[in-house]
């Protein structure tokens, strides 16, 4: 079983839409001999990974699914855990990199740095997630490899420790040179990233009389990165505080394979996870597992509720009874799954690190721990600072009692945070999000599971910082703002711009206005 454990690789890809996550992820796959052949990516088209489960999903033709693609390569068993972008973009988008064991922050070669990447890059730091950093595109003119460089490290204090260098600046891409071996690895273009790019690799003297001065200044580059300490450290990589660079075109498959390589090599594997009773639960104890996402109406013959669970320890079997330590209830595992975009396949075995997907799980939560044995409980997962509001309210307002049913079910499950306030009323609560199709997910569900069809309104906020209770009548008392309670508790002040945040500071210095940090 620890064999098994240490095989493990699971990670996760963070990134801002369009910088080629799905042509990565295909890549990988393919590279793994998982899919002969590299679709085109295009996520939006709903032409590749897009699964059917729910109606809504084939309209938008997007996947609102995440789920692991799990393969071998060399003798390592590689987890991708999905993480849903684009328009999906959410609190499971976050709540992925609670099951993974890495991150890939993948970059625009010419973007740098974007805003979801930054959100999430944030959640990984708070979480201690080592992060590989691969910077796509660079088959397309962008920008400087040193600036790029500079830029990791003024936003995300990480200093990078490039493994790969290129050769040729962003558009006329030759190649890269091996940090770690000094060999030149050429590029070469495939007919549309379809097939495995053969490596072609040439001594350092063969590569200058191949490529010449671009060679040259790849190399002097290299050395200054050297002067300046930035060559990979494995504890100081494990610690986040730096992060292994690689330079690739993942539309190209190139680079892909050195990722591979480098997560084999120095991603790790699953560790003992910490417990709320403040101890760690060792890979080798008896199962135990977390829920970090639940999916709802997959099959729609079935009205099936599916969980995602990450394995912490032990060894899972089909067709265990394991415990869900909030209820104290057994939970029968009769058919667990491997779930990627429309492929579904039964899983018999499997280890920590690994994902798999529950199904009739209807009583199960996110957040909620498994196990086998010897009792455990995880930390509960965090929430996140939500950024889209909207009033929901019962179509029918004689359904009082399935609409409130609904309310708590979404709100307990973590599909949206439920806010209430004595001006609002509880038939009119107030629903908050990290990402807009939340509000889609728990309007589909209010009509078709909880038989209470409801209107959704959107509100223009999109700040919301954590207040006190003393505050509530003269924050509610300025233009634009409302404090509104959550079900933990929390306060929270709902603006609608920066602008509007700082002027009510001016206004009332004292005020507590405090950011959500993810708990
Ligand atoms: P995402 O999942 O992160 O949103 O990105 P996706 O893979 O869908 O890629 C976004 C666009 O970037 C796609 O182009 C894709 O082909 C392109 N792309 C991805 N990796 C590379 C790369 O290494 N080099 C270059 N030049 N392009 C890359 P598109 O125009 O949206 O679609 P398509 O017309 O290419 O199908």
């Amino acid at each position: 079983m620890l064999t098994e454990a240490s095989r493990r690789r699971s990670f996760a890809v963070i990134s801002h839409p369009d910088a080629g996550k799905s042509t990565l992820t295909e890549a990988l796959a393919l590279h793994a001999k998982a899919i002969r052949e590299a679709g085109r990516a295009d996520g939006k088209t709903g032409k590749r990974t897009v699964s059917d489960w729910m109606d809504m999903e084939q309209a938008r033709g997007i996947s609102i699914t995440s789920a692991a693609l799990q393969f071998t390569y060399r003798d390592a068993v590689i987890n991708l855990v999905d993480t849903p972008g684009h328009a999906d973009f959410s609190e499971d988008t976050y709540r992925v990199l609670s099951a993974v064991d890495a991150a890939v922050m993948l970059v625009d070669a010419a973007k740098g740095l974007e805003a979801q990447t930054m959100k999430l890059f944030a959640v990984c730091k708070h979480r201690g997630i080592p992060l590989i950093t691969v910077i796509n595109k660079w088959d397309r003119p962008g920008k400087d490899a040193l600036e790029l460089m500079d830029e990791i490290q003024e936003r995300t204090g990480l200093v990078p420790t490039p493994l790969t260098w290129p050769v040729g600046i962003g558009g006329d891409f030759r190649g890269v040179v091996d940090r770690r071996d000094g060999r030149y690895i050429r590029f070469t273009r495939t007919d549309g990233g379809k097939t495995i790019a053969p490596e072609e690799v040439m001594t350092p003297e063969e590569a200058l009389e191949r490529e010449g001065d671009a060679w040259t200044t790849a190399t002097e580059e290299s050395e200054l990165l050297e002067a300046s300490g930035a060559d990979h450290d494995q504890e100081t990589f494990l610690a986040g505080q730096t992060t292994p660079v690689l330079f690739g075109s993942a539309v190209q498959n190139f680079g892909v394979h050195a990722l591979l390589d480098v997560l084999v090599d120095v991603a790790p594997s699953p560790a003992p996870r910490p417990t709320v009773s403040g101890t760690t639960r060792p890979v080798e104890a008896p199962f135990s597992a977390f829920v970090f996402k639940m999916q709802a109406g997959m099959d729609t013959a079935h009205r099936d509720r599916l969980a995602f669970a990450r394995i912490c320890s032990g060894v899972f079997e089909r067709g265990m009874v394991v415990t869900s330590a909030r209820t104290g209830r057994p939970f029968a595992t009769k058919y667990a799954q491997q779930v990627f975009g429309r492929e579904r396949t039964i899983v018999d075995h499997a280890y920590p690190g690994d994902v798999v997907g529950l199904v009739n799980a209807a009583n199960l939560r996110v957040g909620d721990t498994l196990y086998l044995d010897k009792s455990v409980e995880y930390p509960p997962l965090p929430t996140f600072a939500p950024e889209h509001f909207a009033v929901m309210r019962a179509k029918d307002v004689s359904r009082y009692k399935q609409f409130q049913r609904g309310v708590m079910q979404l709100g307990a499950e973590g599909v949206v945070q439920v806010l209430r306030s004595d001006l609002r009323g509880d038939q009119a609560p107030v629903l908050a999000a990290v990402g807009p199709m939340q509000f889609e997910v728990a309007e589909h569900r209010m009509a078709t599971e909880f038989n209470s069809p409801v209107t959704l309104d959107r509100l223009q906020y999109e700040i919301a910082l954590r207040t006190t209770p003393e505050w509530i009548d003269q924050l509610n008392a300025q233009l634009g703002v409302e404090v509104l309670q959550r079900e933990d508790g929390e306060h929270l002040a709902l603006f609608p711009d920066r602008w509007r945040v700082t002027s009510v500071r001016n206004r009332l210095p004292d005020a507590v206005l405090e950011p959500l940090v993810a708990t």
